[in-house]
């Protein structure tokens, strides 16, 4: 039974990483910051004994420490690192910039999985398939970068976990371990997809929504999202290793 271990499993993406890993009969230690309470992920538990809960916050090292000496001995084929903070847009422009947006975006989306990825190395080098996955961002490539620019916080600190994922990639190869990074498209995690034409969306999410509503750009759902990223990581191997690959298989500029 192959395993892997997710971080921030308890909604969005790793909601969705953890429901379809689990249905594809994987161990899953299902990774958040209150376990407690996470209702929707202890429904996938229920159904499913191999899926395990365990308290991560990945900014704070006495958690990750914790996690890592309740899972010491275990072996993972692949470590995910999915979780972020996309902070409000009100305070990610440049008429507004809110510094500890700055200095929190940083800390959860750079910091946070290199130091989980330190602790949770060993587990992987027993594993397997021997691999680590980043969730990256086509926000955050410079290939893709196009006015308007706005959230400089996310976007800056998800360029840096690009930077960590490819250093990473090379650094680990001689070791047999494949880095990758993925991208999960526009993928509806905030429940866009239900609104009517004239419900409101919530404020932070209105200039996506006027996109979305102008044809501009298309949202998928998460399960399609994560349903491409499998098939993704499931390819993922030497020659891939340290590319920035998109949901649908396409390779990203960096
Ligand atoms: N959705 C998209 O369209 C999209 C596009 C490009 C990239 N991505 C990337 O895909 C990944 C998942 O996105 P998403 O849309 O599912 O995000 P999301 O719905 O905002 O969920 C973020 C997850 O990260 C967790 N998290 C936040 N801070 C944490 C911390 N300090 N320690 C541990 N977990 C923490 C959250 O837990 P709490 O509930 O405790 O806050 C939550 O489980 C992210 O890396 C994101 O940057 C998403």
């Amino acid at each position: 039974m192959p395993s892997v271990l997710i971080t921030g499993s308890n909604r969005g993406l790793g909601l969705e990483f953890a429901r379809q890993y689990a249905a594809a009969g994987w161990r899953v230690f299902a990774t958040c910051r209150n376990p407690a309470e996470a209702a929707d992920l202890r429904a996938i538990a229920d159904r499913h004994p191999q899926v395990s809960l365990h308290a991560l916050d990945v900014t704070d090292a006495a958690s990750v420490s914790a996690c890592a000496t309740e899972l010491a001995g275990q072996a993972l084929d692949l470590l995910l690192l999915n979780s972020a903070w996309l902070a409000p847009q009100r305070g990610q422009r440049l008429d507004g910039l809110d510094w500890q947006f700055f200095a929190r975006s940083f800390e959860v989306n750079a910091t946070g999985p290199m130091r989980v990825l330190e602790r949770f190395l060993p587990l992987v080098e027993r594993g397997g398939q021997k691999k680590i996955v980043f969730l990256g961002s086509a926000a955050s490539s410079n290939g893709l970068l196009r006015p308007p620019v706005n959230l400089y916080a996310y976007r800056a600190s998800k360029a840096a976990t690009h930077l960590l994922a490819r250093s990473l990639a090379l650094d680990l190869a001689p070791r047999g371990v494949h880095v990758g990074l993925v991208n999960p498209g526009l993928a509806d995690t905030r429940g866009l997809l239900a609104l009517g034409p004239d419900d409101k969306p919530p404020e932070d999410m209105a200039p996506i929504v006027a996109l979305v509503r102008a044809g501009v750009i298309q949202l998928i759902t998460a399960e399609e999202a994560v349903r491409g990223m499998i098939r993704v990581i499931d390819r993922l191997d030497a020659s891939s290793a340290g590319q920035f690959i998109n949901y649908d298989g396409s390779v990203l500029p960096w």
